[in-house]
């Protein structure tokens, strides 16, 4: 039976180092602030939205919340961007995705001054992680190493398998694994016989937004198993993208969802947000 990896612990933890110093720089009258945007009605975003404003105020920080309609057009959304970027308060900007149908998600984007760009989706920053030049790390794919740390497992020499190739997680948790030098394998809805791929992990991440596809067949005896998935099962039930209870009799350490990587998403946004203050205006 596998360890459970306790992301609402290691969440906790994280957020607690930032409120202490987050409370000292109050002492000198500053405060980082994190700017919020979501357009349009989507629930999971209202709800994801919603949990970084209750994270932002327990922290400690500023937050800025901007709801626009559904009807916003690319011109309006990218002039609330200009006025944030120059806004002195506003040290991190974060547009919720996905954006609805008709707004270029790319443009705004790159509209995001990249000292700011707390998700680290600017082209700027993404390049800045292949390179390892980086100011900050996208968010699930820093919250997933954070977990892999806890376990006290070295990524130096492993086999890391990760599934699923997206541009917010897939590709740049790659980029940190390999970063730790481990030996990466990145899978995706074409890959052949991705169940022997799978199984030859001694570090299994999973990013697909499939319900319960990565069975125990697929996973080596011991591995470490981190499932980023949120989907719902078919009684409607919160689940991943593992089969939690077949693969925790197989991992030595898993995640679970609820609790798992969710929790170290919106930890590692306020770390990037405080960052993000440090380098605008750390010592000013
Ligand atoms: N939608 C799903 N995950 C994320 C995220 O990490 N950042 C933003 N901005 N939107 C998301």
């Amino acid at each position: 039976m596998a360890t459970l990896i306790d992301g609402k612990a290691v969440s906790a933890r994280i957020r607690g180092e930032i409120r202490d110093e987050v409370a000292e720089l109050a002492k000198a009258g500053k405060v980082p602030g994190l700017a919020v945007v979501l357009v349009g009605e989507d629930p999971a975003s209202k709800v994801y939205v919603n949990n970084k404003k209750k994270a932002c105020a327990e922290v400690g920080f500023r937050s800025f919340e901007y709801l626009l309609p559904a009807t916003t057009t690319n011109e309006e959304l990218l002039s609330l961007i200009d006025t944030l970027n120059e806004d002195p308060e506003v040290d991190g900007i974060l547009v919720q995705l996905p954006l609805p149908k008709g707004l270029d998600e790319r443009a705004v984007i790159e509209r995001i001054n990249p000292a700011k760009d707390v998700d680290a989706f600017h082209p700027d920053n993404v390049g800045r992680i292949m390179t390892g030049q980086y100011r900050f790390l996208p968010c699930t794919p820093a919250g997933v190493m954070e977990l892999i740390h806890e376990t006290g497992t070295e990524v130096c020499g492993k086999n890391c398998v990760v599934v699923g190739r997206s541009n917010i997680v897939g590709k740049p948790m790659a980029m940190l694994l390999l970063a730790e030098n481990g030996t990466v394998t990145v899978c995706h809805s074409r890959t052949r016989d991705l169940a022997s791929v799978c199984a030859g992990a001694d570090i299994l991440v999973v990013a697909v937004g499939r319900a319960k596809m990565v069975t125990a067949d697929m996973v080596k005896p011991g591995a470490v198993v981190i499932d980023v998935g949120m989907d719902r099962d078919e009684n409607g039930k919160l689940c991943g993208d593992v089969d939690f209870d077949s693969v925790k009799e197989v991992a030595s350490a898993i995640t679970p969802v609820p609790g798992g990587v969710g929790p170290m998403t919106i930890a590692m946004l306020m770390k990037n947000t405080l960052t993000a203050f440090k380098l605008r205006r750390g010592n000013k």
